[in-house]
């Protein structure tokens, strides 16, 4: 296990040692309960009890594994493994791809607890980039490291304090101990990381999902960016987000500009997503549960929609439980084929692929929207400006504002986004029900009519 020294740091591997793999799947279930994305994607315990007993009734086949040749793996083992490592909920041994974001953050973290300085890293990236991941490597080094000074490791998730306000007294709480009401939490948070006490403990403190702390007027994100810069906070925040722009946007309405370092997670390519997949469990075994072929229909077809990491997984893991199904331990591009169907083809799938023309415009304006501006979620006037410019550009009738709600509400009727409630419509909100994935997906094969 290579721990990163002060200033040799060599290849990034995760966990190797620590954990005794063979053991349990549940060895590598992450601490912390599930996300409300990773709670949507969980696949059905109903299927998983079929395969299950389709590996018991096979005949065990042993195999052996190439990390530890002592050892040998049944199939049944060797495919529970693939199982368990391919859901997303379970920790990778190592992070390809992602070694130059985790010696930045490493490294921003290490020079300013060395400096004694506190300071804020803003990280950014579309879902599914390892952002999340990597930190969490990032703060399990960290915590290895001897000869940094000693700090106090405190995270705080936006989509689970519901309202962004509990962020004061969540992290008091989590620094201090003390249950304070939002304004108390607030002046002892500000005296905290004003005060010139020397001998006060450094925190780090992980900001996870920071677009969910969006408030009317924008003080908390301010006050997350604003105290590290204090003399002597003794504070360093590492906020991660999925819009690119977010502290532009906020810090328009302040005076004073605020100093922090940027970093930004790219979608993975599909030989990126390739390797991850070979890194999470082809290097476990000698037989190879996937054919080159149809491991890489996955990849392509998700770099050419997202590049997200957990789309693939959730796509791998499925095509090995169809082959399983069919009594098979390799997977075929037919059971791609039949679990990228299953996945993508579903009925609203199909809505939309034949769906109307100025449905489907709109479809493609809203995700252009969730690309810019990197959120979930947007303001019909907002997609309506993009919807008219692309009726435009192509040639197409372009509706009012009041024909095109209409359009939305039947998309909403058909579950494929939510339009909010609002006494005007210009300013109701609409999110998708779907994955942007899904529409993409859709999208192309009405193209391909
Ligand atoms: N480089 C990688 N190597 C191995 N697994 C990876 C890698 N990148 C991402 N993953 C896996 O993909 C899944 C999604 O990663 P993660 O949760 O870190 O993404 P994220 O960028 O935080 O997404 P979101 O914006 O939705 O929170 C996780 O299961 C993670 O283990
Ligand atoms: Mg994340």
């Amino acid at each position: 296990m290579n721990t990163p020294s002060l200033r040799k740091r060599k290849k990034l591997v995760l966990n190797s040692d620590d954990n005794e793999y063979y053991s349990s799947g549940s060895d590598f279930q992450i601490d912390s309960p599930p996300t409300k994305k990773s709670t949507k994607r969980k696949s059905s315990t109903k299927r998983l009890s079929k395969v299950s007993k389709i590996i018991k009734d096979k005949k065990n086949k042993i195999v052996k594994s190439k990390r530890n040749s002592k050892k040998s793996l049944t199939s049944e083992e060797v495919i529970k493994v693939a199982l368990d490592r391919l859901h997303s909920t379970s920790v990778p041994d190592s992070l390809p791809c992602r070694e130059s974001q985790f010696e930045d953050i490493y490294s921003f973290v290490e020079q300013k607890l060395l400096d004694g300085e506190g300071g804020c890293m803003y990280i950014s990236g579309v879902p599914g980039t390892g952002k999340t991941t990597t930190m969490y490597e990032v703060k399990r080094k960290l915590e290895q490291c001897k000869e940094l000074p000693p700090f106090q490791f405190v995270e705080i998730n936006g989509v689970r304090l519901g309202d962004p306000k509990q962020f004061y007294p969540q992290l008091l709480l989590e620094i201090t101990g003390q249950k304070r009401s939002i304004s108390q939490s607030l002046n002892s948070l500000n005296s905290r990381f004003n005060d010139q006490d020397s001998k006060k403990k450094f925190i780090v403190l992980l900001v996870d999902e920071l677009d969910f702390l969006r408030t009317k007027t924008q003080n908390l994100l301010y006050n997350i960016f604003d105290w590290p810069t204090k003399k002597n906070s003794k504070l360093i925040v590492l906020a991660i987000a999925n819009t690119m722009d977010l502290p532009e946007r906020f810090m328009l309405k302040f005076s004073s500009r605020i100093a922090f370092t940027r970093l930004s997670f790219q979608p993975y390519n599909f030989k990126e997503l390739e390797q991850i997949i070979r890194s999470r469990i082809l290097e476990f075994t000698n037989i190879d549960i996937f054919h080159p072929d149809a491991l890489q229909l996955i990849c392509r077809k998700v770099a050419a929609l997202s590049g997200d990491a957990r789309r693939v997984l959730d796509i791998c893991r499925r095509s090995v439980e169809i082959a399983i199904e069919d009594e098979r331990f390799q997977v075929t591009m037919d059971d791609v084929n039949k679990s990228l169907q299953e996945i993508y083809n579903s009925i609203v799938v199909q809505r939309i692929r034949y769906a109307s023309v100025q449905e489907q415009i709109f479809l493609r304006s809203l995700i252009q929207n969730f690309r810019m501006s990197g959120m979930e979620e947007a303001r019909f006037l907002d997609v309506y400006t993009s919807h008219v410019e692309l009726c435009r550009f192509e040639g197409h009738y372009v509706p009012t504002t009041t024909e095109l709600a209409k359009v939305v509400t039947n998309l909403d009727l058909s579950k494929i986004v939510l339009f909010q409630k609002s006494p005007s419509h210009l300013y109701r909100r609409i999110s998708l029900n779907i994955t942007p994935d899904d529409i993409q997906f859709a999208l192309n094969l009405s193209d391909e009519n």
